[in-house]
């Protein structure tokens, strides 16, 4: 495979095209941001951790019935992809409040929800992503009904499987983002990135914050964390 052109430069990612129409190139930079982008690091090594644990949790995704984005492996920092045009609709899953659930509602931080929340955000860098309902995003033609329902059935099933594998490596899921994008034949599938970058994740042992609150925070080395579910991960799902 020939990576070509650089199409999208994001805040932790290059994407490529490649000499297949139906296939991206993914490069992991070494690079953190907050703050939707004003805050920006470089921190040697986070390439490699996040594109390590995002293929471990994609491919397991793959093996429980999830279809997504994910191909192969290329390098410790490089993925193949399926191309799929990106969905304008992050969804938020929360089985604990953190961030701005707790910001936003006053709620005490780690407050158990149930059920799950979801909740869905309009993908705009000019109005730094703003949470919508369905009627909003329905109304403003951003989403059809059906793929809001759709986008919630496999926002479900992926944090049904996921919370599992992270319980079983002592690791409380404490919310995530996802997104998606319809392939060329139109379907719907899950794709961007699955890394502490964009989940928040609790050792249920010592409390400690695994994820990117790290950084945000300026509370510590982001990375003693990223290892930390790396190495779990990595125990755990070449084991079983
Ligand atoms: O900031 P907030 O509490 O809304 O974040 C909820 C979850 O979604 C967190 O795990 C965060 O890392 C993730 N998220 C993300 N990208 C965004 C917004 C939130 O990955 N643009």
């Amino acid at each position: 495979m020939e990576k070509r052109t650089l199409i999208y430069e994001g805040k932790a990612k290059q994407v490529f095209t490649t000499d297949n129409a139906d296939v991206l190139w993914i490069h992991y930079l070494d690079q953190a941001t907050a703050l939707n982008g004003k805050r920006k690091e470089q921190i040697a090594d986070k390439g490699r951790i996040n594109s390590a644990i995002s293929a471990l949790l994609f491919n397991y995704l793959t093996a429980q019935g999830i279809t997504n984005h994910h191909q192969q492996q290329l390098s410790p920092t490089d993925e193949l992809v399926t191309k799929v045009k990106i969905t304008p609709v992050e969804v938020v899953v929360r089985n604990f409040a953190a961030g701005h659930f707790v910001t936003r509602y006053g709620v005490a931080p780690m407050m158990e929800l149930r059920p799950a929340v979801h909740e869905f955000y309009y993908k705009s860098d000019e109005l730094d992503d703003p949470f919508m309902n369905d009627e909003q995003l329905v109304a403003l033609n951003i989403a059809p009904q059906r793929e809001l329902d759709e986008l919630r059935v496999i926002a479900d099933q992926v944090n049904v499987i996921l919370t599992e594998a992270f319980r079983a490596i002592d690791i409380k899921l404490i919310d995530f983002k996802l997104e998606f994008g319809y392939t060329a034949t139109n379907q719907l599938i899950l794709a961007d990135e699955l890394s502490p970058d964009n989940m928040r994740l609790v050792d249920l042992n010592t409390g400690a914050s695994l994820d990117k609150d790290i950084f945000r925070q300026q509370s510590g080395d982001v990375l003693t964390g990223y290892k930390i579910v790396l190495e779990r991960l990595t125990n755990y799902l070449t084991a079983n």
